[in-house]
């Protein structure tokens, strides 16, 4: 994607050719801040922090977090210190996983000197693999958007809703969710997104907002529960999200809110789908109420709210009463019944078991 007409992902290695380069998305929107990261400590830090977030970011991230530590020192406890240090960073997205498993399962047959060269070239692949996938769920996904245009005879605006941000900002490029909606909007389709505002984090008024603005395409902030009444009045065509962690019956964890989105949908005949990246399928899982970790986080997130003063300055305020305590939990998650589709890299299917393993049939059980 492009920043002020300049391409750029969210993640990459500067010109020394090992400092990591990213954006602090902590500063965003009101002021776009590249950051280096120059330790695996300062990498965790960042993923903690959500100076990086989004599933396949956190992911990507941590295996670039392998590669400083291996920097710093490449013998098997120091790839095993840097694994749990960085396993430990956030517990709902599953590419965070993913991605460590690849960089364990490469770096382990290495010898200590080769391993530097190798966790880079792992890494980067990691990220170019990102890049492709969100690539071709934008592909697939922009079909059943031509549907949803077509039937409603190419009239008026496609309005499409989706939770969080999901899009490049959350991955290495493209996005997932909002893959398509670049693609529609580039190809000329009269595209509106509603944006929900995500609380507490602010993801979706914060990230996506600003992610669409970037890219000129037309946008509204709404506050979280607006959803449904905009189902109701026939102002939503589709629903999109993300997700952090997929369990192999097509039950979804994703940001906090999107189980609301869903059932809303259901009960208006509004599709609901959501766009799933393979390394995002925890193929161990089946039941995802019971069996997703779902992370909690401070609760001074909900109590406190950033956002820029008339003077131009930052600031942090608190809006509960004293004593109030506030529960921060980050992610919820939708059934699969209450989800039309998932769209892969490899293709659209229902959300069940027998869905995701007629487009993975190699995670059939002999
Ligand atoms: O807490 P966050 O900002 O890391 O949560 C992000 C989401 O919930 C996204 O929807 C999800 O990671 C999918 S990103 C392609």
């Amino acid at each position: 994607m492009k920043v002020q007409g300049e391409p750029m992902r969210s993640i990459w290695v500067e010109a020394d050719g090992w400092t990591v380069g990213i954006i602090d998305q902590t500063r965003l929107p009101h002021a776009f801040v590249k950051a280096e990261l120059a330790t695996a400590e300062e990498a965790g830090h960042a993923i903690r922090t959500m100076r990086v977030r989004g599933a396949p970011l956190i992911g990507a991230t941590a295996a670039y977090g392998v590669c400083l530590a291996m920097r710093e020192d490449a013998s098997d406890a120091a790839l095993e210190r840097a694994l749990t240090m960085l396993r430990a960073t956030r517990p709902t997205a599953v590419n965070l996983h993913w991605a460590l498993e690849g960089m364990r399962r490469v770096l382990t047959p290495l010898r200590p000197p080769e391993r530097v060269a190798g966790a880079y070239r792992h890494a980067a692949a990691l990220c170019d693999e990102d890049v492709a996938i969100n690539r071709a769920i934008g592909g697939h996904a922009l079909k059943l958007f031509q549907d949803a245009w077509d039937r409603k005879g190419r009239k008026g605006r496609l309005n499409v809703l989706t939770h969080c941000n999901a899009g490049w900002l959350a991955t290495v490029d493209w996005g997932t969710a909002l893959a398509p909606v670049y693609l529609a909007h580039d190809a000329g389709m009269p595209v509106h997104v509603w944006v929900d505002e995500t609380r507490p984090r602010n993801q979706g008024a914060v990230l996506t907002a600003w992610e669409l603005g970037q890219h000129g395409v037309a946008h509204t902030v709404i506050a979280d529960n607006v959803g449904g009444h905009l189902m109701q009045h026939g102002d939503v065509d589709l629903c999109i999200v993300g997700t952090d962690r997929t369990t192999a019956h097509g039950d979804v964890a994703n940001k906090i809110g999107t189980y609301l989105k869903a059932l809303a949908a259901k009960d208006n005949g509004v599709s609901f789908y959501v766009a799933l990246p393979s390394p995002t399928v925890d193929w161990t899982l089946q039941d995802g109420v019971r069996q997703i970790p779902i992370e909690q986080r401070d609760g001074t997130e909900l109590s406190d709210v950033t956002g820029l003063l008339p003077s131009g300055e930052v600031a942090t305020v608190r809006i509960t009463p004293p004593g109030s305590a506030a529960a921060n939990y980050a992610f919820d998650v939708t059934p699969a019944r209450l989800v039309t589709a998932l769209i892969t890299e490899r293709g659209v299917c229902p959300a069940s078991e027998e869905g995701l393993l007629s487009l993975f049939p190699e995670r059939r059980q002999a």
